[in-house]
């Protein structure tokens, strides 16, 4: 064998071991397919300090694609995930009477549109099985350290400890799934008391701050930075000419979405044109090819995913402070309200998609920001010094510490610190911030899209 087919066999078997490396930069243990998870084990208890609140922001578990390509050859099958049950029942998902059975419109054949669709019996990015499994194990890591190792949780769930942990997610299936297989993981059966119902908190999706929909929707300045972002930036566009050249022109090509708007690199960044990698990576689903059978290869598929890499950087840090403030702004104010007020919980539980998770990373000015793998864990614990001051610490993926930021060291931050540099990117008078001025060269009827958030 040749040196280079030697190669590609080795880039092969790395990928459909279900792992995607990460780029420049990365998390040692960086795989975009599953994110690490905190381990009881290694997890260092700073001295003499007692915790006092536990945030966790979370990415979804694996999922199905959330779009179809036109030549889709993947086949995706999602009995098993259905029938996996839930501990907690919630109460928009399931009634007692109905259990949802999810058809690609088989019955209707040529009269429906089941030929438009891949082989399959899931909706646009539904959780799969092992997304689900990703969460109950996440679930039982936190149990490990947060109720074994460090006493801070109630052992057992019940009506008179509820408070103790909130929940919230987005309105989405998968992440509200997400929270539930968490949940369970962290009190599972033995360690609940029967019939325990948990409140969900859901936020319309339109005003959910954990998704960047309000300010798309109510924020004309932010629409108008949006529409600013891809235009024209010498930087960004050498950084993509540099990790995929020509790729965009020889993808669409392949994938058989030229001059269709949703995958078109320029409006929504790199999204659609990357987003088809993972599902199908992690899954060890063969790569899409178009009518005339010519197929996207791994490497194609990985400098897909190393051009998504920039555009998180750009779109989350690099760009514009302003974007940032304006996106992930009023999520960092509710959670630092939530700190810092008068609160019964002592463990927030966030569950929501890679932009939420990424954009709170760039918002902390990290120096990586990268791609947040699938069920990505972002944990701030608040903790008390036995002199009574008081820090955060962060613990991204299982690492402590974090991402690393210049303005603090995320082991031991001081709180007077960490709440000042939020405080200060947090808009305080969003009418105000959202007034959007003319300028010179604005489209107003320019692209918007917003990536990433189905
Ligand atoms: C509820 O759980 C708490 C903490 O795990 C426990 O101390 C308490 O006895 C439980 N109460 C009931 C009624 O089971
Ligand atoms: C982010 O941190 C870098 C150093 O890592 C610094 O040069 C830059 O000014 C910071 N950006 C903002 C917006 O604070
Ligand atoms: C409290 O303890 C920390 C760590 O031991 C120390 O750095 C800090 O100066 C102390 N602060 C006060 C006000 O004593």
């Amino acid at each position: 064998m040749i040196p280079t087919q030697l190669a590609i066999l080795c880039l092969f078997l790395f990928v459909s071991a279900g792992r995607i490396p990460g780029p420049d930069g990365a998390e040692p243990d960086y795989n975009l397919c599953e994110a690490t998870v905190p381990d009881a084990s290694t997890y260092a208890v700073p001295p003499g300090a007692t915790l006092e609140l536990v945030q966790i922001i979370t990415r979804h578990g694996d999922r199905t694609p959330t779009e179809h390509l036109p030549n889709d050859n993947g086949e995706w099958d999602c009995s098993a995930a259905e029938s996996v049950r839930l501990q907690i029942p919630s109460q928009s998902d399931s009634t007692p009477h109905f259990k949802q059975i999810i058809r690609a419109g088989a019955e209707r054949g040529a009269k429906g549109w089941a030929n438009k669709l891949p082989k399959t019996n899931c909706l646009l990015g539904q959780l799969t099985k092992r997304g689900i499994q990703q969460h109950a194990d996440l679930g039982a890591a936190l149990r490990s350290v947060y109720v074994d190792l460090l006493g801070f949780l109630p052992k057992s769930m019940n009506d008179s400890v509820a408070e103790a942990v909130y929940v919230r997610a987005t309105d989405s299936w998968r992440t509200k799934q997400s929270a539930l297989a968490l949940f369970s993981g962290l009190y599972s059966p033995g360690h609940v008391a029967k019939e325990f119902v948990k409140d969900l908190v859901v936020y319309p999706l339109e005003a959910d701050t954990l998704k960047g929909r309000g300010a798309l929707a109510y924020c004309p300045r932010f629409r108008q930075l949006r529409r600013q972002m891809y235009l024209g930036n010498k930087a960004y566009e050498q950084e993509i000419a540099r990790v995929a050249p020509g790729l965009q022109r020889t993808l669409e090509t392949l994938l058989g979405t030229t001059g269709k708007g949703d995958f078109d690199a320029k409006v929504t960044g790199w999204d659609s044109l990357s987003g088809w990698v993972p599902p199908r990576f992690c899954n060890g689903k063969p790569m899409p090819c178009n009518v005339r059978g010519e197929c996207v290869t791994v490497e194609q598929g990985l400098a897909a995913v190393a051009a998504r890499q920039v555009d998180y950087a750009w779109m989350y840090r690099d760009f514009s402070p302003e974007y940032s403030r304006l996106y992930v702004g009023p999520l960092m104010g509710e959670l630092t309200d939530m700190a810092r007020g008068p609160r019964s919980s002592k463990l927030q539980i966030f569950s929501a998609h890679d932009s939420t998770v990424a954009a709170m990373i760039g918002f902390l000015n990290a120096t990586s920001v990268t791609w947040p793998p699938l069920r990505s864990n972002l944990i701030f614990e608040y903790w008390k010094r036995p002199n009574g001051t008081k820090f955060s610490r962060i613990v991204y993926n299982g690492a402590i510490g974090g991402p690393k930021a210049a303005w603090c060291d995320f082991t031991e931050c001081d709180s007077a610190r960490w709440f000042t540099y939020i405080d200060e990117r947090t808009p305080q008078d969003l009418e105000r911030e959202c007034i959007a001025l003319e300028e010179a060269g604005d489209d107003k009827n320019g692209p918007v899209s917003l990536h990433g958030e189905l």
